[in-house]
Protein backbone atom coordinates (compact mmCIF):
# COMPACT_ATOMS: atom_id res chain seq x y z
CA UNK A 1 0.00 0.00 0.00
CA UNK A 2 1.46 3.37 -0.87
CA UNK A 3 2.87 5.52 2.05
CA UNK A 4 0.31 8.02 4.38
CA UNK A 5 2.70 11.01 3.59
CA UNK A 6 1.44 11.66 0.41
CA UNK A 7 -1.64 13.64 -0.13
CA UNK A 8 -5.03 11.60 0.45
CA UNK A 9 -7.69 11.84 -2.46
CA UNK A 10 -11.32 10.09 -2.30
CA UNK A 11 -14.06 9.37 -4.21
CA UNK A 12 -17.23 7.33 -4.27
CA UNK A 13 -20.08 5.84 -6.74
CA UNK A 14 -23.43 4.92 -5.82
CA UNK A 15 -23.92 1.42 -6.44
CA UNK A 16 -27.03 1.95 -8.44
CA UNK A 17 -28.51 1.02 -11.69
CA UNK A 18 -25.08 -0.08 -14.34
CA UNK A 19 -21.97 2.03 -14.15
CA UNK A 20 -22.22 4.33 -17.85
CA UNK A 21 -19.42 6.21 -19.62
CA UNK A 22 -20.37 9.03 -17.73
CA UNK A 23 -18.98 7.49 -14.56
CA UNK A 24 -15.80 6.48 -16.43
CA UNK A 25 -14.95 9.44 -18.33
CA UNK A 26 -16.19 11.89 -15.47
CA UNK A 27 -14.90 9.66 -12.63
CA UNK A 28 -13.41 5.94 -12.68
CA UNK A 29 -11.10 7.03 -15.32
CA UNK A 30 -9.35 9.83 -13.88
CA UNK A 31 -9.26 8.04 -10.11
CA UNK A 32 -6.60 5.52 -12.27
CA UNK A 33 -3.51 7.89 -12.78
CA UNK A 34 -3.74 9.43 -9.50
CA UNK A 35 -2.06 6.49 -6.87
CA UNK A 36 1.60 8.00 -7.62
CA UNK A 37 1.04 11.37 -6.31
CA UNK A 38 -1.85 10.34 -3.70
CA UNK A 39 -3.10 7.89 -1.18
CA UNK A 40 -6.32 6.93 -2.71
CA UNK A 41 -9.26 5.78 -0.98
CA UNK A 42 -12.40 4.77 -3.27
CA UNK A 43 -15.52 3.70 -2.36
CA UNK A 44 -18.79 2.21 -3.06
CA UNK A 45 -21.55 4.23 -1.17
CA UNK A 46 -23.78 1.86 -0.09
CA UNK A 47 -25.50 3.67 2.61
CA UNK A 48 -26.05 6.55 -0.16
CA UNK A 49 -27.92 3.96 -2.53
CA UNK A 50 -30.81 3.18 -0.42
CA UNK A 51 -32.16 6.77 0.01
CA UNK A 52 -34.00 5.64 -2.94
CA UNK A 53 -35.64 1.76 -2.97
CA UNK A 54 -33.33 -0.79 -3.74
CA UNK A 55 -33.87 -4.50 -4.08
CA UNK A 56 -31.46 -6.13 -1.43
CA UNK A 57 -30.04 -9.07 -3.93
CA UNK A 58 -29.89 -6.92 -6.50
CA UNK A 59 -27.39 -4.39 -4.40
CA UNK A 60 -25.43 -6.78 -2.77
CA UNK A 61 -24.54 -8.49 -6.43
CA UNK A 62 -24.22 -5.06 -7.46
CA UNK A 63 -22.01 -4.03 -5.35
CA UNK A 64 -19.15 -7.10 -6.43
CA UNK A 65 -20.22 -5.73 -9.80
CA UNK A 66 -18.93 -2.41 -9.51
CA UNK A 67 -15.83 -3.47 -7.32
CA UNK A 68 -14.79 -5.74 -10.29
CA UNK A 69 -15.35 -2.77 -12.57
CA UNK A 70 -13.33 -0.15 -10.59
CA UNK A 71 -10.51 -3.27 -10.71
CA UNK A 72 -10.95 -4.34 -14.75
CA UNK A 73 -11.03 -0.14 -15.18
CA UNK A 74 -7.40 -0.22 -13.57
CA UNK A 75 -8.09 0.46 -9.73
CA UNK A 76 -5.03 -1.94 -8.31
CA UNK A 77 -6.23 -2.93 -4.82
CA UNK A 78 -2.62 -3.18 -4.15
CA UNK A 79 -2.10 0.39 -4.23
CA UNK A 80 -5.86 2.41 -3.56
CA UNK A 81 -7.44 1.18 -0.70
CA UNK A 82 -10.93 0.01 -2.32
CA UNK A 83 -13.83 -0.46 -0.10
CA UNK A 84 -17.59 -0.37 0.65
CA UNK A 85 -18.72 2.77 2.69
CA UNK A 86 -21.18 0.43 5.28
CA UNK A 87 -18.11 -1.56 6.15
CA UNK A 88 -16.44 1.51 8.23
CA UNK A 89 -19.51 2.64 10.76
CA UNK A 90 -16.70 6.03 11.67
CA UNK A 91 -19.08 7.37 8.28
CA UNK A 92 -22.49 7.20 9.67
CA UNK A 93 -21.13 8.46 13.29
CA UNK A 94 -19.26 11.49 11.69
CA UNK A 95 -22.36 12.40 9.51
CA UNK A 96 -24.10 12.84 12.78
CA UNK A 97 -22.25 15.32 14.04
CA UNK A 98 -22.44 17.30 10.83
CA UNK A 99 -25.81 16.77 10.90
CA UNK A 100 -25.68 19.03 13.98
CA UNK A 101 -23.99 21.36 12.08
CA UNK A 102 -25.68 21.78 8.69
CA UNK A 103 -28.69 24.30 7.80
CA UNK A 104 -31.72 23.20 6.61
CA UNK A 105 -31.32 25.60 4.37
CA UNK A 106 -28.20 25.07 2.94
CA UNK A 107 -29.51 21.55 1.92
CA UNK A 108 -32.95 22.11 0.74
CA UNK A 109 -30.89 24.08 -2.29
CA UNK A 110 -29.34 21.06 -3.39
CA UNK A 111 -30.25 20.41 -6.75
CA UNK A 112 -29.91 16.40 -6.71
CA UNK A 113 -32.58 16.43 -3.61
CA UNK A 114 -34.63 18.67 -5.69
CA UNK A 115 -34.33 16.21 -8.57
CA UNK A 116 -34.65 12.56 -6.98
CA UNK A 117 -37.34 14.01 -4.67
CA UNK A 118 -39.49 14.76 -7.55
CA UNK A 119 -38.61 11.53 -9.45
CA UNK A 120 -39.82 9.48 -5.52
CA UNK A 121 -42.51 11.56 -4.65
CA UNK A 122 -44.13 8.44 -2.80
CA UNK A 123 -40.18 8.50 -0.75
CA UNK A 124 -38.87 11.84 0.08
CA UNK A 125 -36.89 10.22 2.82
CA UNK A 126 -34.82 12.12 5.66
CA UNK A 127 -31.97 10.15 4.47
CA UNK A 128 -32.56 12.04 0.82
CA UNK A 129 -32.54 15.48 2.18
CA UNK A 130 -29.26 14.94 4.88
CA UNK A 131 -27.81 12.77 1.72
CA UNK A 132 -25.04 15.52 1.25
CA UNK A 133 -24.24 15.79 5.16
CA UNK A 134 -23.15 12.07 4.65
CA UNK A 135 -21.04 12.75 1.75
CA UNK A 136 -19.24 15.28 3.47
CA UNK A 137 -18.30 13.10 6.40
CA UNK A 138 -17.20 10.25 3.91
CA UNK A 139 -14.78 12.96 2.48
CA UNK A 140 -13.85 14.36 5.72
CA UNK A 141 -13.18 11.68 7.84
CA UNK A 142 -10.48 10.90 5.70
CA UNK A 143 -8.84 14.63 5.78
CA UNK A 144 -8.83 14.41 1.42
CA UNK A 145 -7.63 17.09 0.19
CA UNK A 146 -9.08 16.44 -3.20
CA UNK A 147 -12.06 14.92 -4.61
CA UNK A 148 -12.34 13.44 -8.32
CA UNK A 149 -15.70 13.69 -9.45
CA UNK A 150 -17.86 14.91 -12.62
CA UNK A 151 -19.38 18.33 -12.39
CA UNK A 152 -23.02 17.06 -10.96
CA UNK A 153 -20.67 16.48 -7.80
CA UNK A 154 -19.56 20.18 -7.66
CA UNK A 155 -22.40 21.71 -5.51
CA UNK A 156 -22.12 18.50 -2.95
CA UNK A 157 -18.16 19.71 -2.32
CA UNK A 158 -18.83 23.32 -2.32
CA UNK A 159 -21.61 22.10 1.10
CA UNK A 160 -18.89 20.09 2.39
CA UNK A 161 -16.00 22.93 2.14
CA UNK A 162 -18.81 25.06 4.08
CA UNK A 163 -19.20 22.34 6.58
CA UNK A 164 -15.66 21.75 7.08
CA UNK A 165 -14.50 25.42 7.49
CA UNK A 166 -17.33 25.95 9.75
CA UNK A 167 -16.84 22.82 12.27
CA UNK A 168 -13.04 24.69 11.67
CA UNK A 169 -13.93 27.72 12.80
CA UNK A 170 -15.68 26.15 16.09
CA UNK A 171 -13.52 23.97 16.97
CA UNK A 172 -9.91 24.11 15.29
CA UNK A 173 -6.65 26.47 15.29
CA UNK A 174 -5.06 27.65 12.20
CA UNK A 175 -2.55 25.70 13.50
CA UNK A 176 -4.66 22.78 13.90
CA UNK A 177 -7.54 22.49 12.04
CA UNK A 178 -9.85 19.52 12.54
CA UNK A 179 -10.73 18.90 8.90
CA UNK A 180 -8.62 19.60 5.52
CA UNK A 181 -10.83 21.50 3.32
CA UNK A 182 -11.32 19.43 0.37
CA UNK A 183 -10.90 21.06 -3.50
CA UNK A 184 -13.16 19.26 -6.27
CA UNK A 185 -11.10 17.75 -8.87
CA UNK A 186 -13.16 18.07 -12.26
CA UNK A 187 -11.69 16.52 -15.29
CA UNK A 188 -11.33 19.41 -18.57
CA UNK A 189 -13.62 17.60 -20.73
CA UNK A 190 -15.60 14.68 -19.69
CA UNK A 191 -17.29 15.98 -16.63
CA UNK A 192 -20.51 16.10 -17.75
CA UNK A 193 -21.33 13.39 -20.42
CA UNK A 194 -25.24 13.94 -21.76
CA UNK A 195 -27.94 11.53 -22.68
CA UNK A 196 -26.90 10.29 -26.11
CA UNK A 197 -31.01 10.26 -27.11
CA UNK A 198 -31.93 14.05 -24.58
CA UNK A 199 -28.39 15.82 -24.86
CA UNK A 200 -29.40 18.49 -22.79
CA UNK A 201 -30.13 16.04 -19.72
CA UNK A 202 -26.82 14.31 -17.88
CA UNK A 203 -26.57 10.46 -18.99
CA UNK A 204 -27.47 8.68 -15.64
CA UNK A 205 -26.77 4.86 -14.59
CA UNK A 206 -30.68 4.80 -13.96
CA UNK A 207 -31.96 5.78 -16.73
CA UNK A 208 -34.72 3.59 -17.38
CA UNK A 209 -34.10 4.61 -21.30
CA UNK A 210 -31.46 1.82 -22.60
CA UNK A 211 -30.55 3.86 -25.36
CA UNK A 212 -29.79 7.39 -23.40
CA UNK A 213 -26.42 5.20 -21.94
CA UNK A 214 -23.68 3.62 -23.17
CA UNK A 215 -22.92 1.31 -20.19
CA UNK A 216 -19.12 0.08 -19.26
CA UNK A 217 -20.39 -3.83 -20.49
CA UNK A 218 -22.61 -3.16 -23.27
CA UNK A 219 -21.61 -5.18 -26.25
CA UNK A 220 -19.62 -3.23 -29.24
CA UNK A 221 -21.97 -3.58 -31.48
CA UNK A 222 -24.37 -2.26 -28.96
CA UNK A 223 -21.98 0.68 -28.01
CA UNK A 224 -21.50 1.28 -32.13
CA UNK A 225 -25.48 1.18 -32.87
CA UNK A 226 -26.52 3.55 -29.80
CA UNK A 227 -23.69 6.57 -31.01
CA UNK A 228 -24.47 6.47 -34.10
CA UNK A 229 -28.22 6.81 -33.65
CA UNK A 230 -27.14 9.36 -30.83
CA UNK A 231 -29.30 12.79 -31.60
CA UNK A 232 -27.87 15.61 -33.43
CA UNK A 233 -28.86 18.01 -35.43
CA UNK A 234 -29.92 19.19 -39.18
CA UNK A 235 -27.19 21.63 -39.59
CA UNK A 236 -24.02 18.79 -40.18
CA UNK A 237 -21.34 20.78 -39.05
CA UNK A 238 -19.05 19.44 -36.30
CA UNK A 239 -18.32 21.99 -34.08
CA UNK A 240 -18.35 22.44 -30.26
CA UNK A 241 -21.45 24.43 -29.42
CA UNK A 242 -23.40 22.82 -25.88
CA UNK A 243 -26.08 25.03 -25.83
CA UNK A 244 -26.96 25.01 -30.18
CA UNK A 245 -25.71 22.07 -30.56
CA UNK A 246 -25.84 19.66 -27.46
CA UNK A 247 -25.82 16.58 -29.38
CA UNK A 248 -22.63 16.81 -31.26
CA UNK A 249 -20.96 18.94 -28.28
CA UNK A 250 -21.39 15.95 -26.72
CA UNK A 251 -19.97 13.23 -29.31
CA UNK A 252 -17.04 15.50 -29.28
CA UNK A 253 -16.79 15.69 -25.34
CA UNK A 254 -16.65 11.89 -25.95
CA UNK A 255 -14.06 11.58 -28.72
CA UNK A 256 -11.94 14.27 -26.76
CA UNK A 257 -12.46 12.35 -23.85
CA UNK A 258 -11.27 8.74 -24.98
CA UNK A 259 -8.70 9.57 -27.68
CA UNK A 260 -7.12 12.78 -25.85
CA UNK A 261 -7.90 14.46 -29.22
CA UNK A 262 -8.79 18.36 -29.01
CA UNK A 263 -11.94 20.17 -30.11
CA UNK A 264 -10.12 22.06 -32.65
CA UNK A 265 -8.20 18.57 -34.22
CA UNK A 266 -12.03 17.09 -34.26
CA UNK A 267 -13.35 19.90 -36.22
CA UNK A 268 -10.15 19.41 -38.48
CA UNK A 269 -11.08 16.14 -38.94
CA UNK A 270 -14.73 15.59 -39.48
CA UNK A 271 -16.32 19.45 -40.18
CA UNK A 272 -18.36 19.29 -43.61
CA UNK A 273 -18.02 15.71 -44.34
CA UNK A 274 -22.06 14.82 -42.48
CA UNK A 275 -22.20 13.59 -39.11
CA UNK A 276 -21.52 9.37 -40.55
CA UNK A 277 -17.61 9.52 -40.59
CA UNK A 278 -17.63 11.59 -37.00
CA UNK A 279 -20.23 9.20 -35.45
CA UNK A 280 -18.16 6.02 -36.37
CA UNK A 281 -14.75 7.11 -34.82
CA UNK A 282 -16.94 8.45 -31.64
CA UNK A 283 -18.56 4.81 -31.67
CA UNK A 284 -14.70 3.41 -32.42
CA UNK A 285 -12.87 5.06 -29.57
CA UNK A 286 -15.35 4.55 -27.07
CA UNK A 287 -15.13 0.67 -28.25
CA UNK A 288 -11.54 0.37 -27.90
CA UNK A 289 -11.48 2.20 -24.45
CA UNK A 290 -14.12 0.04 -23.00
CA UNK A 291 -12.68 -3.47 -24.73
CA UNK A 292 -9.82 -3.67 -22.00
CA UNK A 293 -12.03 -2.57 -19.31
CA UNK A 294 -14.41 -5.35 -20.58
CA UNK A 295 -12.20 -7.93 -21.22
CA UNK A 296 -10.64 -8.05 -17.62
CA UNK A 297 -14.11 -7.67 -15.83
CA UNK A 298 -15.09 -11.07 -15.86
CA UNK A 299 -12.19 -13.00 -14.91
CA UNK A 300 -12.30 -10.63 -11.69
CA UNK A 301 -15.82 -10.81 -11.22
CA UNK A 302 -15.62 -14.82 -11.44
CA UNK A 303 -13.03 -14.66 -7.95
CA UNK A 304 -15.87 -13.78 -5.14
CA UNK A 305 -13.44 -14.81 -2.67
CA UNK A 306 -10.54 -12.56 -3.70
CA UNK A 307 -13.11 -9.64 -3.85
CA UNK A 308 -14.58 -10.10 -0.42
CA UNK A 309 -10.64 -10.38 0.52
CA UNK A 310 -10.38 -6.94 -0.84
CA UNK A 311 -13.08 -4.89 0.41
CA UNK A 312 -12.27 -6.51 4.10
CA UNK A 313 -8.44 -5.34 3.74
CA UNK A 314 -9.95 -1.91 2.19
CA UNK A 315 -11.93 -1.49 5.66
CA UNK A 316 -9.68 -2.20 7.91
CA UNK A 317 -7.13 0.22 5.95
CA UNK A 318 -10.05 2.82 5.48
CA UNK A 319 -10.80 2.63 9.02
CA UNK A 320 -7.74 3.10 10.40
CA UNK A 321 -7.31 6.52 8.60
CA UNK A 322 -11.41 7.43 9.76
CA UNK A 323 -11.13 6.60 13.58
CA UNK A 324 -8.42 8.74 14.07
CA UNK A 325 -10.63 11.90 12.62
CA UNK A 326 -14.02 10.75 14.63
CA UNK A 327 -11.67 10.41 17.56
CA UNK A 328 -10.34 13.39 17.20
CA UNK A 329 -13.77 15.11 16.48
CA UNK A 330 -15.63 13.42 19.47
CA UNK A 331 -12.55 14.76 21.58
CA UNK A 332 -13.14 18.42 20.50
CA UNK A 333 -16.47 18.25 20.89
CA UNK A 334 -16.09 16.63 24.64
CA UNK A 335 -17.41 13.46 24.62
CA UNK A 336 -15.82 11.54 26.76
CA UNK A 337 -13.44 9.12 25.55
CA UNK A 338 -14.32 5.37 24.82
P1 LIG B 1 -22.71 9.03 -8.66
O1 LIG B 1 -22.77 7.62 -8.22
O2 LIG B 1 -23.95 9.66 -9.18
O3 LIG B 1 -21.62 9.21 -9.78
C1 LIG B 1 -20.29 8.72 -9.61
C2 LIG B 1 -19.29 9.62 -10.29
O4 LIG B 1 -19.56 9.71 -11.69
C3 LIG B 1 -19.68 11.08 -12.08
N1 LIG B 1 -20.71 11.17 -13.12
C4 LIG B 1 -20.53 11.73 -14.31
N2 LIG B 1 -19.47 12.33 -14.87
C5 LIG B 1 -19.61 12.81 -16.12
N3 LIG B 1 -20.76 12.69 -16.84
C6 LIG B 1 -21.85 12.11 -16.32
N4 LIG B 1 -22.95 12.00 -17.02
C7 LIG B 1 -21.76 11.59 -14.99
N5 LIG B 1 -22.63 10.95 -14.19
C8 LIG B 1 -21.97 10.70 -13.04
C9 LIG B 1 -20.12 11.80 -10.80
O5 LIG B 1 -19.81 13.18 -10.84
C10 LIG B 1 -19.33 11.06 -9.75
O6 LIG B 1 -18.02 11.55 -9.67
N6 LIG B 1 -22.83 11.63 -4.39
C11 LIG B 1 -21.97 10.87 -5.28
C12 LIG B 1 -21.27 9.70 -4.60
C13 LIG B 1 -20.50 10.03 -3.37
C14 LIG B 1 -19.21 10.66 -3.34
C15 LIG B 1 -18.86 10.70 -1.96
C16 LIG B 1 -18.35 11.14 -4.33
C17 LIG B 1 -20.85 9.77 -2.10
N7 LIG B 1 -19.86 10.16 -1.25
C18 LIG B 1 -17.62 11.26 -1.58
C19 LIG B 1 -17.14 11.71 -3.93
C20 LIG B 1 -16.79 11.76 -2.56
C21 LIG B 1 -22.81 10.32 -6.41
O7 LIG B 1 -24.00 10.13 -6.28
O8 LIG B 1 -22.10 9.94 -7.50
Amino acid sequence: MATESKPVVLSGIQPSGRLTLGNYLGALKNWVKLNEQFTCYYMLVDMHAITVRQDPAVLRDRCYEFLALYIACGLDPASNVLFVQSHVPAHARLAWVLNCYTQMGELSRMTQFKDKSQKNTDNINAGLFSYPVLMAADILLYQAGAVPVGEDQKQHLELTRDVAMRFNNLYGSPERPVFTVPEPMIPPVGARIMSLQEPTKKMSKSDAAETNAVYLLDDPDVITRKIKRAVTDMDNSVRYAPTEKPGVSNLMSILAATTGQSFDSIVTQYDGQGYGKFKAACAEAVVECLRPVQARYHEVRDDLDGLRRILRDGAEQASLRADATLKHVHEVLGFIPE
